[in-house]
């Protein structure tokens, strides 16, 4: 059977089994696809031993997804863009491709709820990796804008520098924020985590009709409640879509079928994954 894997550690708390082992049962397919808690001195042996016992594509989370960057033969460019690997296929050479499927999930998901990103004004808040993991897939929907505010405002305009060649970046900080309104807003901020909210100013989300926050979780997020509160027409959604978007991706990548992404997230949302 084909063997798939998730590194990661802490990797107990992945759903990635068991979305590969919905979408491989909506497409009548068979794969193995396992867990594998990586030692965090030792991700390299890990690939490493997986590869040798006949492993053909594996899945990379926290903390490991630049170590794979590092690692492979080759990178699809938006993993390049992105700086990290959340993806790796492996060749019938067995040459490692690492690939990024994380911010086409979030374009999917986004899409897949009946909203264009394309000719819309775009707010990315933060600027760490999940940001330059969307950045490349988003500039691609061709936005009117993007804009990308982070508390640090240097590594905005970093981001806006590296991504020159692939679009317009508008690039602000916390006490600089522009009288501009929005109308998709992406928290990618790790802020939610700890159930904070970044100050961004109301005017930005009064018009939205769209607030996503990456974060995953069954209940509202912070920053989705304090939307609301601001802008109650707003639709939220939060990360649970682009979780099993990334993953549809990535099975794409491995198997050449796309699997459908609405119950295993009707599924994953309601607690039964
Ligand atoms: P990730 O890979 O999840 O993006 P990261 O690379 O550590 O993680 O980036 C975290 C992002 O969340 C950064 O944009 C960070 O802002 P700084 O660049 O200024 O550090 C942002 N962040 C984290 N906690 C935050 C908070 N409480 N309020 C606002 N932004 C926060």
């Amino acid at each position: 059977m084909d063997k798939y894997a998730v590194f990661g550690n802490p990797v107990n708390h992945s759903k990635s089994p068991k979305i590969h082992q919905a979408f491989a049962k909506e497409l009548n397919q068979a794969i193995e696809y396992s867990a594998i808690l990586a030692p965090i001195d030792g991700f390299k042996e890990s690939i490493a031993s997986f590869v040798k016992a006949g492993g053909i594509g594996a899945n990379v989370t926290v903390p490991f997804k630049e170590e794979a960057f590092a690692l492979v033969d080759e990178l699809t460019e938006r993993a390049k863009t992105a700086g990290a690997v959340n993806t790796i296929k492996v060749n019938s050479d067995g040459k490692l491709v690492g690939d990024n499927t994380d911010g086409i999930g979030l374009v999917s998901d986004i899409l897949n709820n009946q909203f264009e990103i394309s000719d819309k004004r775009v707010l990315l808040i933060g600027a760490g990796g999940a940001a330059r993991g969307a950045i490349l897939p988003i500039l691609q929907q061709q936005p009117e804008k993007l804009t990308i505010i982070n508390r640090t405002i240097e590594k905005a305009i970093k981001l806006r520098q590296e991504f020159a060649s692939y679009g317009e970046i508008e690039a602000c900080g916390f006490d600089d924020q522009p009288q501009a309104s929005f109308d998709i807003i992406i928290n990618s901020t790790s802020a939610s985590i700890t159930g904070d909210v970044p100050p961004i100013s109301e005017r930005f989300v009064e018009q939205c009709e769209l607030a996503y926050d990456m974060f995953y979780s069954q209940q509202d997020t912070s920053f989705n409640l304090w939307v609301k509160s601001v802008n109650p027409q707003a639709v939220t959604l939060d990360g649970s879509g682009m979780l099993v978007g990334q993953a549809a991706e990535a099975f794409h990548v491995w198997r050449g079928a796309k699997p459908s992404t609405q119950a295993v997230i009707e599924q994953l949302k309601s607690g039964e994954l």
